[in-house]
């Protein structure tokens, strides 16, 4: 089993990459530099040119391929604008996927992201030795944590100052799990040897 290509939601048409969107890409990522370069490490390289969004998309299409990570395109119904991009990644810890998303800023504020992201949860949830969702985001992403959230996302983990990028103060990580059963974020209770003994 694996994602599939297309995957159709009440409002939207997620669709892996092809070639031939790279014009529609390097569109949407240059109208949305500053609203982008905030919180996505790639958007700083921003902008492209033409054949290297091609080339990303190729990119893009063999790891989808290769079952290694799965990109997608957020479109309206038909197809007729593009929204964002949204992809899934495997994660470092077993039996985890991660997802990441952003939306052109025209198109925030209508529910679209969390649509999209609870439409590829679900896929994600199905995959084999799948047994929990993540989004990691920014502690500053505020808005990214209203798109875990409202997908059913906990809050199970902070990892403080551990993202160093050159002449910025380190940045620290938000983890959101789904389900979220995992009760990570709250230290273990001692077990009764390390209470007797303060281990
Ligand atoms: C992160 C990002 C995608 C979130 O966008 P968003 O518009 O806040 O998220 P959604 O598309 O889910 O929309 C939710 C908003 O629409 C509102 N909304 C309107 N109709 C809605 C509907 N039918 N369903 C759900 N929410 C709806 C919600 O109330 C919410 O608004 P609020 O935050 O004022 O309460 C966007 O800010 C972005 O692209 N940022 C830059 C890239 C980025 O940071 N990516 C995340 C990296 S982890």
């Amino acid at each position: 089993m694996s994602f599939p290509p297309s995957i159709k939601t009440p409002r939207l048409v997620l669709r892996a990459h092809r070639r031939t969107d790279a014009p529609l890409l390097k569109a949407a990522i240059d109208a949305n530099l500053d609203h982008l370069r905030a919180f996505m490490p790639w958007a700083k390289k921003e902008p492209s040119s033409l054949q290297v969004i091609e080339q990303r998309i190729e990119k893009f299409d063999q790891r989808f391929r290769a079952d290694s990570e799965w990109g997608y395109l957020i479109f309206s119904e038909g197809e007729k604008m593009l929204y964002g991009g949204i992809g899934v990644h495997r994660s470092t810890e077993k039996g985890a996927l991660s997802i990441g998303f952003w939306l052109g800023k025209d198109w925030t504020k209508q529910g679209y992201a969390t649509e999209a992201t609870i439409a590829l949860r679900d896929v994600a949830m199905k995959m084999p030795g799948i047994d929990r969702v993540q989004i990691n985001c920014d502690a500053r992403n505020t808005t990214s944590a209203g798109v875990a959230r409202r997908a059913g996302f906990k809050h199970v983990n902070t990892i403080e100052k551990h993202v160093f990028e050159p002449g910025e103060p380190p940045r620290t990580t938000t983890v959101w799990e789904y389900p979220g059963t995992r009760d990570v974020a709250k230290p273990k209770k001692k077990g009764f040897w390390a209470r007797l003994f303060g281990g």
